[in-house]
């Protein structure tokens, strides 16, 4: 009966919480979720806070985990996240998630999970030498039943998360294949903007990271926000305004590209009426960086300044978002939960849910001990 209800579309994606995000998580992936969620691309959309994930490398640092679930909700929320559209959820909390990574365990070789190259780049920056933990090996088996959980299609994520979602697809493959057809096969959402896909952290460096601390975090005031800007790197060719200066590679121009200001420009007087111009007179020279990245600020912070609104009040009520989470816990799990089974029934191991399998064992027992007595009678007749 279930199985020929229409097949819902599913959106689901995360976050590990081990920092608050970054404008490169925004034009990465937030802003197209929000976006998602109020075009109503979906019949169902989820974001889950990633913290069993997080725990694979932090398992002696509970605490930076358990601080950052909330940072990322409030990131999430400030964002325009409504939870009334989607169900924002905690990992730890939906058990199912952790009884198909056990099976999913099964359909996935260790030399497989080492060639992951997300893995691979993931264990050359974390030295662990001999020491890496067997979780955090593993945790591409556990973002597949993140995902396969939920019947998830679309993942909007980061490049850097492709490599996971084709192993999900390849686990949801083996398992269709081995049992019975239950998992669709996700794919990844990646933004159209290549700029957008990995936004350069402030020093010009390939990636924001908290550790290198290059980032423009989602909840800096907007007084830090224009610091962190002043310092930004540029070209290092272009000294003087009247210099000419690369706009390609110069994250200033990057962040400008990302963020999409053409509206800016009518709102903030810089003389261009849009980027390309804007990008042609800094080329042809005459246009001095401090002009370029006060006007990148006031870009920034035009679109942080309503977030940090909205995060102040869900601030100001850290118990409401705990509900928030709470009850898109107890969702996500019923729904993993109906999932979860499926994949009982198609692997055989639905003994309590499976009343013809009872039955057909029942008859099975019955037969063998009507032989078995048929035996004895028998033996009984022919005087022992
Ligand atoms: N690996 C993701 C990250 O590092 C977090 C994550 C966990 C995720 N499970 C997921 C992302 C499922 C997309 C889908 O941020």
């Amino acid at each position: 009966m279930e199985d020929e209800k229409k097949i819902p579309s599913v959106m689901l994606t995360g976050d590990r919480p081990t920092g608050k995000l970054h404008i490169g998580h925004y034009v990465g992936s937030l802003r197209e979720r929000v976006a998602l969620q109020n075009e109503g691309a979906f019949d169902e959309m989820y974001i889950m806070i990633a913290d069993t994930q997080a725990l694979t490398d932090n398992a002696g640092n509970i605490q930076k985990v358990r601080d950052n679930v909330i940072e990322v909700a409030l990131d999430y929320l400030a964002a325009g996240i409504d939870p009334t559209k989607v169900t924002l959820f905690v990992q730890s909390r939906v058990p199912e998630l952790f009884e198909l990574t056990c099976y999913f365990m099964d359909l996935v070789t260790y030399s497989r999970l080492v060639r992951n190259p997300t893995v691979k780049s993931e264990l050359a920056v974390r030295e662990f030498g001999e020491s890496i933990p067997v979780g955090f090996l593993t945790y591409p088996i556990s973002q597949a039943a993140d995902i396969l959980a939920f019947g998830a299609t679309v993942i909007p994520a980061g490049e850097d998360q492709a490599p996971m979602i084709e192993q999900a697809a390849e686990i949801a493959h083996k398992f269709n294949v081995t049992y019975k057809e239950v998992f669709p096969e996700p794919k990844i959402l990646l933004p159209k903007n290549a700029v957008c896909r990995r936004l350069p952290g402030t020093d010009g460096k390939l990636k924001m990271s908290k550790s290198v601390g290059n980032c423009i975090y989602l909840s800096d005031d907007a007084k830090t926000v224009e610091k962190k800007v002043m310092s930004m790197f540029t070209d290092p060719t272009h000294l003087r305004p009247e210099d000419p200066g690369h706009t390609e590679g110069n994250p200033v121009f990057q962040y400008l590209e990302a963020f999409g200001c053409d509206e800016h420009f009518q709102k903030y007087d810089t003389g261009f009426a849009s980027l390309t111009e804007m990008e042609e007179k800094y080329r042809a020279g005459g246009l001095g960086d401090v002009a370029v990245k006060k006007f990148l600020a006031f870009v920034l912070n035009d679109t942080l300044e309503p977030m940090r609104i909205k995060r102040r009040d869900y601030e100001s009520r850290i118990a409401d978002v705990y509900a928030i989470l709470e009850e898109g816990s107890r969702k996500a799990e019923e729904k993993a939960r109906s999932i979860a089974l499926r994949a009982r029934r198609a692997m055989g191991i639905d003994y309590f849910e499976n009343k013809k399998f009872i039955e057909k064992q029942q008859k099975a027992f019955k037969r063998a001990h009507e032989q078995a007595d048929a035996y004895a009678a028998y033996l009984a007749k022919q005087g022992k």
